[in-house]
């Protein structure tokens, strides 16, 4: 478990998390409201050197980085209303780009995570800090010990 003391922390370890990152590599912030996730995405983002957000305006439940090492594509589960519309989207067609998905609140679709996903979680211990751990894949996910 890692703490983290500052928005700029949590920016600093999604930094250094990039850089093992590799094209097809899926990243699962899990954790509540606040916890830090979008931060870690941004840190996550700046690490590959992604600066621009190519996003489509009209498209905007996925965010795409790119300019970088690898382009990026954020998605926000909380947003998204059922497995279904996540796959209406292209999930699918996401995951296979050579590119790094990054997913806040994956837990809510856990079965939707390919089995390589790397699954983080965050809290918010303190108005002040943050912690994050990688934990295991949750189960009713492709990852998990007896999946579906
Ligand atoms: N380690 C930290 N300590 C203090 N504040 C933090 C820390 N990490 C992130 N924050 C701040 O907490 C707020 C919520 O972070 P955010 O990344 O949006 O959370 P989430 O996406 O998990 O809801 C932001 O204002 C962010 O700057
Ligand atoms: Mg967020």
């Amino acid at each position: 478990m890692t703490t983290l003391r500052s928005a700029d922390e949590t920016f600093e370890w999604g930094r250094q998390l990039a850089g093992g990152l590799r094209a097809g590599d899926v990243i699962a912030l899990c954790g509540n409201l606040g916890a830090g996730k979008t931060q870690a995405t941004k840190g996550i983002v700046a690490g590959l050197g992604a600066v621009a957000d190519v996003t489509s305006p009209t498209f905007t439940l996925v965010h795409e980085y790119g300019g970088g090492s690898l382009p990026v594509f954020h998605f926000d589960f909380y947003r998204m209303e059922s497995e279904d519309e996540v796959v209406s989207l292209g999930w699918d067609e996401y995951l296979d780009e050579p590119g790094v998905v990054i997913v806040e609140w994956a837990d809510r679709f856990p079965r939707l995570m390919p089995k390589n996903t790397r699954w983080f979680r965050l809290a918010n211990v303190s108005e002040n800090a943050r912690t994050v751990q990688e934990a295991s894949p949750p189960a009713w996910s492709a990852g998990a010990e007896t999946p579906l």
